[in-house]
């Protein structure tokens, strides 16, 4: 089984990418052939500055590798490592109907929030459907935004199969429910995009301030609150703190009596210890990028020779070659 994944180096990773996409994937890398990469291709639909995209690249590889991901399992790289998914993408375009990405609700989210559309950010979801296919990919761990994009990756396929003859490998995405949505520190889904995120790997005094910020109602601290479960910080501490101590907090919010300082207190206690192994662990490999940059290029040779294959199948599919 072929599971693979990709996130855009386009800014700090958060809580809801830990979650819902680095958390999930590093998991299934004991299940199956597992191929992860960093979307630097897709980034420049909507970072503009060479040397953060190049920065941000080595911090996504920083971030991924302290969390767990095992190069020894898993074939980690950069996305422009392997150019021939640009020529694939190609070939996917001229099969895409322009309604299927019309529909997008990433695309109509972005330029909701002000984002200026280019060509590549409407195209988006045919490199993302590139990458997925060029690997024979089976299973896709996201999180719940992302689903839309796996679908229309099927839509093509299918396309390209009834076209041409069967080629690719109809993928599924793979979601976990429990984790499918992680809220910002202002209730909203937590993204780079709206200024409401919590950093996996946050410097301690301004993440303290930020989740000491979060956004709480006006209820007081004696009050009961009966919608315990949909506190913000409540669902944060679910996902950081072992379920007796988050259930302890969340009772005796119910309860009334249990301050919103001390609750967000107590998050950012739980998320500090969570991620202090791996905190450790990414300043190790800090003083070591040779490495990391060893483990890319290692990743991108064992790519290419997945994807070579591909590529050339689907040339002769459509009658390229
Ligand atoms: P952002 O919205 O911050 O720009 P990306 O779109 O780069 O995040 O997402 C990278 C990965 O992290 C995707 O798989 C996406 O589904 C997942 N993800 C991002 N935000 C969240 C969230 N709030 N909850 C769950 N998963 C998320
Ligand atoms: N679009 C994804 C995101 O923003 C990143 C991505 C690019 C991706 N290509 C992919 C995810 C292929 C899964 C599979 O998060």
């Amino acid at each position: 089984m072929r599971i693979l994944s990709g996130i855009q180096p386009s800014g700090a990773l958060h809580l809801g990418n830990y979650f819902g996409m680095m958390l999930p994937s590093i998991e299934l890398q004991n299940q199956g052939d597992a191929f992860y990469f960093i979307a630097n291709y897709h980034s420049m639909t909507s970072l503009f500055d060479a040397e953060r995209r190049r920065q941000n690249t080595m911090d996504v590889a920083l971030d991924f590798l302290a969390c767990g991901l095992d190069p020894k399992k898993s074939v980690f790289f950069r996305q422009s490592d392997v150019p021939q998914v640009t020529e694939l993408s190609w070939l996917l375009t001229t099969l895409t109907p322009m309604g299927l990405l019309e529909r997008c609700h990433s695309y109509k989210d972005k330029i909701a929030n002000g984002i200026s559309p280019n060509h590549g950010l409407f195209a988006y979801p045919v490199l993302m459907a590139a990458d997925i296919l060029l690997y024979d990919s089976n299973i896709v761990p996201v999180g719940k935004d992302q689903k839309q994009h796996v679908e229309v990756t099927r839509d093509i396929a299918i396309k390209f199969n009834e076209a041409y003859g069967q080629t690719f490998v109809v993928p599924e995405p793979r979601i976990r429910e429990d984790v499918a949505l992680v809220t910002g520190t202002d209730g909203q889904k937590m993204s780079k995009s709206y200024n409401n995120t919590i950093e996996i790997f946050g410097e301690e005094k301004a993440t303290r301030k930020k989740i000491m910020g979060m956004v709480m109602d006006s209820r007081t601290p004696a009050e009961p609150k009966p919608d315990a479960e949909k506190n913000s910080a409540i669902q944060l501490l679910k996902l950081v703190a072992p379920v007796e101590v988050s259930s302890d907090f969340e009772n005796r919010l119910r309860a009334g009596g249990l301050g919103y300082g001390d609750l967000k207190k107590g998050l950012f206690e739980h998320y500090w210890n969570y991620f202090a192994a791996a905190r450790t662990r990414r300043a190790e490999l800090t003083q070591n990028l040779d490495h990391v940059n060893a483990v890319l290029k290692d990743g991108a040779q064992r790519a290419l020779m997945v994807a070579q294959p591909v590529l050339e199948r689907a040339r002769k599919a459509c009658g390229i070659t």
